[in-house]
């Protein structure tokens, strides 16, 4: 049981809430109310508290902004049919933030903290999470390093913050994308498998160039010459090949979606055939022009599942069908129905604020 007692909570005079067009939530763009904070120092966290979302100020020289120091999360809560909130694995979120902190040489955090922190935010500004279809509370939990000095140097003092703003759906049309057969995401031994800001400002180049081509997104690879799938984008990746869903396995290069994992779980539920394996360009390519290439498509906690409707592989254009209630739907709904209620939470996957 998680309660206030222990927590400092300075609500904001002046609510928002009134000025957003709930019919018009572009991605990134609306935030509510409130913050978490916390602060690191002298090998611990301490100060963690609520306060209204605002500025933060601090000196250039923070460590965060010359040598990267900075991992983020990236959750959702849902409005439930009961008008209840639920928040999204928990746990699951938590485990990987700790993981993404750790290859960065940053410092964990208790769960009870992570927890406490997420569901005060999340009780107080509950009336910011949307109810209608596709839309959610995002939820942005991130750790920086704000020791003052440029040497280069791990960090001794960082800053915790979550904030959360309501969000639309995340793509409003099938994704063009091409396999990127120069430039790589992650490779072995690197940062892939962390939630770390570097591999986002590092894939911006690449998808530019891809964007300027007029596809939406890249498809990763691990830059052997089989050229085997990594990534879609900022999601994981899966394919329907002959009504087996395939996903390539986790790795130090591929992020641990939560979203990823929910999917499996469900297709097994659903009766739906796993793979975790290596998927090359070349199987993708035979696939296609066999025409047992069923679906593909990205999954991610901001997008949920994003359809893919062309594949290009070295310069060949390939359709790939996206169907009205395959593979990708049917899960995608469980999910959803699961989220908000109306379906039962087998796996204890929903943290329920009770309004
Ligand atoms: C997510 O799917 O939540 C992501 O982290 C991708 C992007 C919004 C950064």
């Amino acid at each position: 049981m998680i309660t206030t007692e222990s927590m400092l909570i300075k609500k904001t005079s002046k609510s928002r809430l009134s000025e957003v067009d709930f019919h018009d939530l572009e991605f990134g763009k609306i935030i509510s109310d409130h913050m978490v904070i916390s602060d690191y120092k002298n090998d611990d966290w301490s100060n963690l508290h609520i306060e209204p979302f605002g500025d933060i100020s601090f000196t250039p020289t923070i460590l965060a902004l010359h040598y990267g120091q900075m991992v983020f999360e990236g959750m959702k809560a849902f409005r439930m049919t009961d008008g209840n909130v639920s928040i999204f694995r928990i746990e699951k979120h938590y485990e990987r933030f700790m993981r993404s902190l750790d290859r960065m040489c940053m410092p964990a955090m208790s769960l009870r903290m992570f927890e406490e922190g997420l569901i005060n935010l999340i009780k107080l500004d509950a009336p910011w999470v949307p109810s209608s279809e596709g839309s959610a509370l995002y939820i942005r939990p991130f750790v920086f390093a704000s020791e003052e000095r440029f040497g280069v140097k791990i960090s001794s003092e960082y800053k915790y913050i979550v904030f959360s703003g309501p969000v639309g759906p995340y793509y409003n049309k099938p994704l063009r994308v091409k396999v990127e057969d120069h430039y790589i995401r992650a490779t072995h031994g690197g940062t892939g498998f962390a939630k770390c800001a570097g591999n986002y400002g590092g894939s911006f180049y690449p998808t530019h160039l891809a964007k300027m081509q007029g596809f939406d997104q890249v498809l990763w690879t691990d830059g052997s010459p089989d050229l085997n799938i990594e990534e879609s984008g900022t999601m994981n990746v899966m394919f329907v090949i002959d009504g087996v869903l395939v996903t390539p396995p986790l790795s130090d290069s591929i992020l641990d979606g939560v979203t990823r994992d929910s999917f499996l779980t469900l297709a097994h539920e659903l009766g739906i055939h796993t793979q975790q394996r290596t998927v090359s360009a070349l199987e993708l390519e035979a696939a296609l022009q066999k025409n047992i290439l069923n679906e593909a498509f990205g999954t991610g906690t901001a997008a949920v599942a994003g359809p893919i409707q062309s594949i290009d592989i070295k310069g060949k254009d390939y359709s790939v069908p996206v169907p009205e209630n395959g593979v990708m739907v049917k899960i995608k709904n469980l999910l959803t129905d699961i989220r908000t209620g109306k379906a039962p939470d087998k796996y204890h996957w929903n943290t329920v604020i009770k309004l």
